[in-house]
Formats: structure tokens, C-alpha cells, sequence
């Protein structure tokens, strides 16, 4: 799958994840943890892998570079966010206001990778490369995977 096609795939997963989110009841704060992590979880994975990945292709096309520097500085403000919520509980008062930024933030970057960074890559490389590197991103999101179940057992 090329590459532009498996981080389609990733946002879909995780605006999937938001909106089972939306429709948990306000009392229902063990799923509603459970899915929170799940949604940390993804978008972990989902960063890691661009940036990994991904941007650092793009980075060679002047005109991205622009964008693809923006975009790495949201990635940052999702990890902040995802790392704060990770300290809150459910019932904690602020929880359902910094999950519905982090979404917001969320479509946000959905919106600009989908509508800007994406139609780029398609102009700039080449179908082939786009496959590998969606090769590389299916690999490592595995790895990255493995390695969160190996920290999770021990
Ligand atoms: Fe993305």
C-alpha cells in the first residue's frame, strides 16, 4: 500500500476511536480510559512512523519543507496534550475539555497532511517509492508495536 494510503488508514482508525469515544456515557470512565489509551496509543505510533518516515522524504522537496516543518511542530503539541491526559483520570474536571482539543488538533492535522502534504508527495514521488515507504511504515509500526507489548509485560 503506498504510503500516503496507510497513514489515510491510520487517521481513519483514530477518528473511528474519537467518536466510540463521543458516544460513551459521561458514567462509563473505565471504557472511556480504556479507549483514551488506545487513541494515545495510535497516535504515538501514527507520529512516530511519519516522522520517522515520511517527513523525512518529503523534507527534500522544497516546496514542502514549509509545511512538513508546521507539521512537526503540531506533532509536538498532540504529544504534550497526550502526555497531560495520560496524567488525568475521567472524573478529573478538565478530562472531556483536553480530549476534545486533543481532537480538534487532531482533525486538524488530518486536514493539512490530507488536503496539502499529501497531493505533494503524490506530485513529488514517485508510485514506487510511495509503496516502499508504505512498506517501511506497515514494518515499523510493528516493531514499534512489539516493543510497546515487550515494556508492557515487563
Ligand atoms: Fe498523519
Amino acid at each position: 500500500m503506498k504510503a500516503t494510503m496507510v497513514l489515510k488508514r491510520d487517521h481513519q482508525t483514530v477518528n473511528g476511536l474519537f467518536r466510540d469515544f463521543e458516544r460513551l456515557a459521561d458514567d462509563d470512565t473505565l471504557v472511556q480510559r480504556q479507549l483514551v489509551d488506545r487513541i494515545r496509543q495510535e497516535l504515538d505510533v501514527h507520529l512516530r512512523v511519519e516522522e520517522e518516515l515520511f517527513y523525512p522524504e518529503l523534507e527534500r522537496v522544497p516546496e514542502a519543507a514549509d509545511l512538513v516543518a508546521e507539521a512537526r511542530a503540531e506533532h509536538q503539541l498532540v504529544k504534550d496534550l497526550c502526555a497531560e491526559i495520560a496524567r488525568l483520570h475521567p472524573t478529573d474536571i478538565d478530562y472531556a475539555a483536553k480530549i476534545e482539543v486533543l481532537r480538534e488538533n487532531f482533525d486538524h492535522h488530518v486536514e493539512e497532511e490530507e488536503s496539502e502534504i499529501f497531493p505533494l508527495a503524490k506530485k513529488h514521488i514517485s508510485g514506487d517509492r510511495l509503496e516502499k515507504i508504505g512498506d517501511q511504515l506497515e514494518n515499523r509500526r510493528e516493531e514499534i508495536l512489539k516493543q510497546i507489548r515487550k515494556t508492557e509485560m515487563a
